[in-house]
This record gives C-alpha cells, structure tokens and sequence, in this order.
C-alpha cells in the first residue's frame, strides 16, 4: 500500500482512503465521510461517550484479538490504520418492515435490545455510546459473562441526562454473570426492593410526611427477560477481518 494510504475496516468493510487530513477525528470520519451517524457528536471532548466505539487489534506478540472502547471523537484517523472499527450500526438494526425477504432480516443486537426493553433509552442521545462500551465489554470478556461490576466500570465514560442510569444497568445486568432474580426473588419483587425487617414485606421506604413509612409494594421489574428474543453468543459475532491478522 501506498505510504501516504489509511487501510482500516469499519463494520467489516475495508476503507481505503488517499486523502485523509490530519485534524480528521475517527468521529468525524464515521459520520460525514461515511454517514455513519449512529455515533453521536455530544462534547467532542472526551467527556460524556456519545461517540463510543469498538476498535479492534491483533496483538501479534499474544496472537489474540483485543477489543478497547474507545472516544471516536479524541480519535485522530490516522491512528485507526489497521485496525478493525465497529459503529452501533454494526451490531445490530432495528428488524425489517412486515414482508421484507426473511433472509435478509434485520435484527438488534441482545445488547440494544435489553437496553431498549429496560427503558434504557429516553431521548436516546447516550444510548449507542452505552451500547457500544457494553458490546465491547462482553466481547472483551472470553470465558464468562462480565460482573455488574465490571459494567459499572466498563461504563465511567458515559454520561446519561435523562434515564437516572437505573434502568440502563438493569438492562445491561441481565447480559452479566450476576444476573437478576428476574422478579422472583422477594415473592412478587425484585432483588433490587428494599424489604420491611419487622414484617418481610417489600416496601418502597418512602415516608408520607407524617413521619410513618408507607408501606406498599413498589414497583418490580423494569424488565421482564421473557420479553427478550435475542440471546447473547460470542460465535454469532462477525469475525476479526483476516486480512489484519496477517504478520
Ligand atoms: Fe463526548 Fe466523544 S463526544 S466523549
Ligand atoms: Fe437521554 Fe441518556 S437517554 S441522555
């Protein structure tokens, strides 16, 4: 390849380009070169992970593939030459239309699915961010599912200014090895519900400006897993471009 070439993937497609500009971000590369406009412009600084994405390298010393989520917008486009870029848009796609060829399907990824069947997503700004700092947490992870711990510090990049971030873990907490009760856990609650010590009732601890706590059910689940069609399975993922690989 030409000295001056970039040669990187994005979504499993080769990207050759002859005339990139030095002050090009990854961000603004994905967005107005390729109107990839999945990843979100939001501070442009570093600071909120809007632009979130997974780069992708072979590490030849190791022979292993690692994934990093990284800011697309602190990104020069010149530090992507060889490696592996992946946008939101290349997980998953929000399924066809009625009637559209069957083969050719659509689907989310479990991932965007949880997230969106959870409440994870309000106005929807940080969501491809999350998504994609989850995405790369469970490919990062090979032998088992990541800990709730390890999504929490998975998501420190990403700012969210609507959902109160609840609802975000709760989704991402079914893709982890820690799980959820899925409802069972206190008779009709959730592992997350406070519990009355006089009685074992669930309550939801508020006081009712009489100084009593009320004491009534609160609210179980935000997500109900039987809800969920997409499953999550590192063999359904698309492969590393072997084309990188090469030594
Ligand atoms: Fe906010 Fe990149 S746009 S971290
Ligand atoms: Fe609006 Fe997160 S859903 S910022």
């Amino acid at each position: 390849e030409a000295l001056s070439r970039l040669v990187f993937y994005v979504n499993g497609s080769k990207v050759v380009e002859d005339t990139a500009q030095p002050e090009w971000t990854l961000l603004f590369y994905l967005r107005n070169q390729l109107r990839l406009t999945g990843t979100k412009l939001g501070c442009g600084e570093g600071g909120c992970g809007a632009c979130t994405v997974m780069i992708s390298r072979y590490d030849r010393t190791t022979e292993t593939i690692m994934h990093y989520a990284v800011n697309a917008c602190l990104t020069p486009i010149c530090a992507v030459h060889g490696l592996a870029v992946t946008t939101v848009e290349g997980i998953g796609q929000p399924g066809d239309v009625e009637g559209q060829r069957k083969q050719h399907k659509r689907r989310l990824h479990a991932v965007q699915e949880r997230l969106a069947k959870a409440h994870g997503s309000q106005c929807g700004f940080c969501t491809p961010g999350f998504v994609m700092s989850m995405y790369t947490l469970l490919r990062s992870n090979k032998t088992e599912l990541p800990s709730m711990a390890e999504v929490e510090e998975g998501f420190q990049g990403n700012l969210c200014r609507c959902t109160g971030y609840r609802p975000i873990l709760e989704g991402c907490r079914t893709l982890t090895r820690d799980g959820c009760c899925g409802g069972q856990a206190n008779g009709n609650g959730c592992c997350m519900d406070p519990i009355n010590q006089s009685n074992g009732d669930v309550v939801n601890g508020h006081a009712n400006g009489n100084g009593e706590t009320i004491q009534r059910p609160v609210s179980t689940t935000l997500t109900n897993p039987s809800d969920f069609e997409e499953s999550y399975s590192e063999n359904q993922e698309p492969i590393f471009p072997p084309a990188l690989q090469l030594s």
